[in-house]
């Protein structure tokens, strides 16, 4: 028997993705991630966003934070541009499909393969025998995310890029052993100017919502001063700015503030440097703190806003939860026949 082809034509486009409601949003998560939901939504495709809650609890969160920064993420993706009426907006959690496909991908990874997932290997560090199962398994859930709607197209950053080639290891591996071309082979969408916005206070680090440090990320509820503050005391060096990227080479905490500018002016990394060559930090950081207020405080003032009625966001994620589930369930159903469960409860 020949080996299932490929037809990219028998999925549509869609896309899906993610963010974790673990902490506040970042800037990181803004410009690699959620501006570029944005986006696609704008562009008129089907697109489907998740806060995905149960990734969340893969380390511990405190039940009553967990909830507030569910719905402060919501609040933060609406406040951004996502239309809850265009795009499908939820929690994950609601849907129950990611977690029983979820345990199904579970049985189509193989060990060898999670155990090189970098992520893991950094969040576990030298304390892997005391995290949860639930962090090892984390991508074979990722991929049930994905998978569950046949999503054709994830836009994620840098960091994500490991996550999706495993899911595409899982539907391929899933559509080899079963010998069916169900579930599509997934395209990460990684591009823009900050696909890895670094720490404020190490260009070598990623800017994430779990460092220690505030100063180290710009966090999406900042206000002006705090914005201006953190970029003024952003780790740089002492060379004023060069006039070609070339020039950036070994200075990532110097490329790291001309990327920021970059996309959250539109523009590319090649143009602002050529706009601010030879400037100094002392002209370069307020210019960016600057165009970073523009940008930001009016999503962090509709952010606000909308946090004043929780239950209107909740209602918002109940309705997205529905709309989500009609689409992953009779996906899952044609999983659980082609896995060989009986399904013969009346419903
Ligand atoms: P997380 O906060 O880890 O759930 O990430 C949610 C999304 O934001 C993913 O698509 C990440 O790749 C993206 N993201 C998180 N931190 C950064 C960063 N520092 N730079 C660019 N993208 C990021
Ligand atoms: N693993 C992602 C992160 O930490 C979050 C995530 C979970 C995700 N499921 C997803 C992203 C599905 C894209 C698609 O950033």
């Amino acid at each position: 028997m020949s080996e299932p082809v490929q037809t990219p034509q028998t999925f549509p486009t869609r896309i899906f993705s993610g963010i974790q409601p673990s902490g506040g949003l970042t800037l990181g998560n803004y410009l690699g991630a959620l501006k570029r939901f944005v986006q696609k939504q704008d562009e008129g495709i089907e697109t489907i966003y998740c806060l995905v809650d149960m990734h969340a609890i893969t380390t511990w969160q405190d039940p009553i934070k967990l909830r507030q920064q569910t719905r402060e993420a919501a609040a933060g993706f609406i406040a951004a541009g996502i239309d809850p009426t265009r795009s499908i907006l939820f929690n994950q959690s609601q849907v129950s499909a990611h977690a029983e496909l979820g345990w199904i991908f579970n049985c189509v990874a193989r060990m060898g393969w999670m155990s090189r997932m970098t992520q893991f290997k950094d969040k576990a560090g030298k304390n892997s025998e005391n995290v949860s199962l639930g962090l090892y398994a984390y991508p074979a859930l990722m991929a049930a995310d994905i998978l569950a709607y046949k999503a054709t197209h994830v836009p994620v950053g840098e960091d994500q890029k490991q996550h999706i080639e495993l899911t595409r290891d899982i539907a391929l591996k899933f559509n080899n052993d079963y010998k069916e071309n169900f579930f599509p082979i997934t395209e990460p969408v990684i591009e823009g100017a900050a696909t890895r916005v670094m720490s404020l206070r190490d260009g070598t680090k990623k800017m994430s919502k779990s460092d220690p440090s505030d100063q180290s990320r710009i966090n999406l509820t900042d206000d002006a001063d705090t914005i201006a503050k953190k970029f003024r005391k952003a780790k740089t060096d002492a060379e004023p700015l060069p006039d070609s990227l070339e020039g950036l080479k070994d200075r990532p905490d110097a490329r790291n503030l001309i990327n920021i500018y970059a996309a959250l002016a539109d523009m590319t990394p090649e143009a602002v440097i050529t706009e601010y060559a030879g400037a100094q930090f002392g002209t370069f950081k307020p210019a960016l703190a600057d165009l970073a207020v523009a940008k930001l405080s009016p999503i962090t003032t509709k952010m606000s806003h909308l946090m004043q009625d929780p239950a209107e966001i909740d209602r918002i994620l109940g309705e997205g939860a529905s709309r989500a589930d009609a689409i992953a369930r009779p996906i899952l159903d044609q999983v659980y026949d082609i896995v060989g469960m009986i399904r013969s409860r009346q419903v």
